[in-house]
């Protein structure tokens, strides 16, 4: 998480609000309360028993905060393609580790896609981003998230290395994948 604390755009450093696609088992929304990314994680996942695993995981494992913590994090078990949420432009920066990149397997992939990227355009503040976290290099990536899904440039791109052991591995069954990249995607209103 450190790595990634460094490669993050300066808009992601002020500890805003940060939904988190596809949370999974990953303790990566705690990470980011810990480093003071964020300060209100919403780490939504379409798989209860994920979320229910993740947020009891950390309810026995983490001890009474001293200090008080920095932020919180809340579990909310919802598809990220229809949320049920009345607030838009709330979202300072919208995160996404390998839900991407897992959905690139189903056969309706890109009508997934493309209504999980609206969902994030309805959410995000003017000022907001996409980042999102991938095993694939940019000739497999700049292209969809420009081209095919549109509506986004990528501002900056960043490989990252060096990744296992520290909280952003890649969970069920990536091990040995010591290396991703970091799309920072911004609207197209917004780019030069
Ligand atoms: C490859 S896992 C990544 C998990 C986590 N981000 C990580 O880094 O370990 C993809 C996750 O996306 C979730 N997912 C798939 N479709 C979803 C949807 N429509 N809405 C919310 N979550 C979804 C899956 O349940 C799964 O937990």
């Amino acid at each position: 998480m450190n790595i990634l604390t460094g490669a993050l755009p300066a808009e992601c450093k002020q500890g805003g609000v940060v939904r988190n696609i596809g949370c999974g088992n990953s303790e990566v929304g705690k990470k980011m309360i810990e480093s003071r990314l964020a300060s209100v994680v919403l780490s939504v996942d379409i798989a209860e028993g994920a979320v229910q695993a993740l947020s009891s995981k950390q309810d026995s494992t983490t001890p009474p905060p001293k200090p008080p913590s920095p932020g919180i994090e809340e579990f909310l078990v919802l598809d990220a393609t229809n949320l049920p949420l009345r607030t838009t432009s709330s979202i300072d920066w919208i995160f996404d580790k390998g839900t991407l990149d897992g959905l690139m397997y189903q056969s309706d992939a890109m009508d997934v896609l493309r209504r999980i990227w609206d969902e994030a355009k309805r959410g995000l503040a003017p000022h907001g981003v996409f980042v999102l976290v991938s095993l694939w290099k940019p000739e497999g990536r700049l292209s969809l998230i420009e081209d095919t899904l549109g509506g986004r440039v990528v501002d900056r791109c960043f490989e990252i290395e060096g990744l296992v052991g520290q909280g952003m591995r890649m969970e069920g069954g990536l091990s040995g994948v010591d290396r991703c990249y970091v799309y920072v995607c911004s609207p197209v209103s917004d780019s030069k």
